[in-house]
């Protein structure tokens, strides 16, 4: 299971991602024994340190992350760095001379990752100077790590694809989704299709709606720049939120390859019903937070934050209903919620079964529950079945039973971080949980109208959910008006 020889050239080196997310993962890849002894990890970024200076700075990041000391010093020793100038072919040139020595040295044949863990603006001048200056010319085999946000809408995300086509083909590009290295997300996929009770009721037979929430207490901390030209249709719907939809959507995949397995998803992502302009308030709800308390701890609201406008019109809250217009789906709604400073961190999938044809505990249960499937992605990670049963002692009146499966309660499984997973599954070179681009561009063409439609219009009555709830209430309508309501996150289902 050792990765093949490789070298790992991360731009955007003094970052955050890589401090808290890429240099922690490697570390674990290597304490797991995952890493061929033979790996070279080359940090650049424009400051100017010395290997021992960015080595002190790797062994830091992992102890911030870790909270415990580098048990294994000689783990950095593998560190190197080069400080570039993005736009001086020069400077691509003394990388390439470093490359090579690193090649030579640690008796790699020119397999390279160039993960670039930075602002997309550079995406393209760097992939090109990659390129014309020969770093991705080698005998091994190249690949292209790029993190979101992939393009701003259709039109953006078009053109920075056509920039990095011209160095990289798509088989050798890796766009980071980090939601497809979740150990839950990955399940979606084992529980539809090796549970012979799921799949024959997975349709519009069976299914009443599926929710999908995910939540955060957080606010925008210190990316207000980025997330005030974002916002969170673009943030978390157009990748996480959507990539979850078409997991739990998508026909079984003739077989668990790659391209199977995405282009079953491609036909779900083109298969969502367009939403015209004029249909936006029918089917989408947006929120910005106001003051509040999270956790009992006082929190500014959206507007008064670091980087971010005070008359800001960007929504930290997204709420939307979808429909599938295909024969599986036709009819069933898929509702979707995502925000920051909201109650509680969690993301969870309810299915909802449609009710029994008739009650017949009608005299001593007004109702029967209905039966929900929840797949709980994070913090906790499992799925509960929630099923009827005779109450204890009381003549045939109903009560709601659960059946639970705790993934993470297990003792010794300590379940591996998104960024470990996907980096090992980079170097292994098994693309299938990173967004092919057909279904980022399908992704862009179902959103682009809202967010055009919410560029235009000033939503009056931002902010309208006090941090430390639920979102605007215009959320909770969306779902009553079809005679539903969303499940709530803990305790009761
Ligand atoms: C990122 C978004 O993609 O996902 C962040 O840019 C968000 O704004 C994060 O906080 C949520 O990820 P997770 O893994 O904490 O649910």
């Amino acid at each position: 299971n050792v990765n093949p020889k490789s070298l790992i050239v991360i731009f955007g080196a003094t970052g955050d991602l890589a401090k808290r997310k890429l240099f922690p993962s490697i570390y674990r890849l290597y304490q797991k024994g995952k890493l061929s002894e033979e790996f070279a990890v080359v940090g650049v970024a424009r400051r100017s340190l010395s290997d021992d200076e960015f080595r002190r700075y790797v062994s830091q990041s992992i102890e911030d992350s870790t909270k415990q000391e580098l048990s294994d010093e000689s783990f950095v020793s593998h560190f190197y760095y080069h400080s570039l100038d993005v736009t001086s072919t020069a400077s691509y040139q003394e990388l390439k001379s470093l490359l090579e020595r690193l090649d030579a040295a640690y008796d790699i044949p020119g397999n390279r990752i160039f993960y670039l863990a930075m602002a997309p603006e550079f995406f393209g001048t760097i992939t090109s100077h990659l390129k014309s200056e020969g770093l991705t010319a080698t005998d091994g085999w190249k690949r292209l790590v790029i993190e979101k946000p992939f393009g701003h809408d259709l039109k953006s995300a078009q053109q920075l694809n056509k920039e990095i086509r011209q160095a990289f083909s798509e088989k050798e590009i890796f766009r980071i989704d980090h939601y497809l290295g979740k150990e839950m997300v990955q399940n979606i996929e084992v529980i539809r299709f090796a549970n012979a009770i799921f799949e024959p009721l997975w349709n519009n037979r069976f299914i009443s709606n599926i929710q999908i929430t995910s939540s955060e207490t957080l606010g925008v901390e210190d990316r207000g720049r980025y997330y005030d030209h974002s916002g969170a249709l673009r943030d978390m719907v157009q990748n996480h939120m959507l990539q979850m939809v078409a997991l739990l959507a998508m026909e079984p995949p003739i077989k668990l390859s790659t391209d199977d397995i995405r282009s079953e998803k491609v036909k779900v992502l083109r298969a969502l019903r367009p939403i015209t302009h004029d249909e936006v308030d029918q089917y989408f709800v947006r929120g910005q937070y106001g003051r509040g308390f999270i956790r009992g701890q006082e929190v500014v609201g959206y507007r008064e934050e670091n980087n971010v406008d005070p008359t800001s019109n960007t929504e930290t809250f997204v709420a939307g209903k979808l429909m599938i217009d295909n024969f599986r789906w036709a009819g069933v709604p898929f509702y979707i919620r995502t925000g920051k400073r909201m109650t509680e961190k969690s993301t969870k999938i309810v299915v909802q079964f449609k009710d029994i044809p008739m009650n017949l505990y009608y005299r001593t249960s007004e109702s029967v529950h209905p039966n929900l499937l929840v797949i709980h992605i994070q913090p906790d990670e499992g799925i509960t079945l929630h099923l009827n049963a005779k109450k204890s002692g009381e003549s045939m009146k109903t009560t709601p039973i659960k059946l639970d499966y705790c993934n993470n309660c297990i003792d010794g499984i300590n379940t591996p971080e998104a960024y470990e997973k996907l980096l090992y599954d980079c170097m292994r070179g098994d693309a299938t949980n990173f967004t092919h681009w057909d279904e980022v561009a399908a992704s862009w063409s179902f959103i682009d109208p809202i967010s055009e439609v919410w560029a235009n219009t000033k939503a009056a009555d931002f902010p309208n959910y006090e941090a430390g709830s639920m979102g605007p209430k215009a959320a909770d309508e969306l779902l009553q008006k079809d005679g539903f309501h969303w499940w709530p996150l803990n305790g009761t289902i």
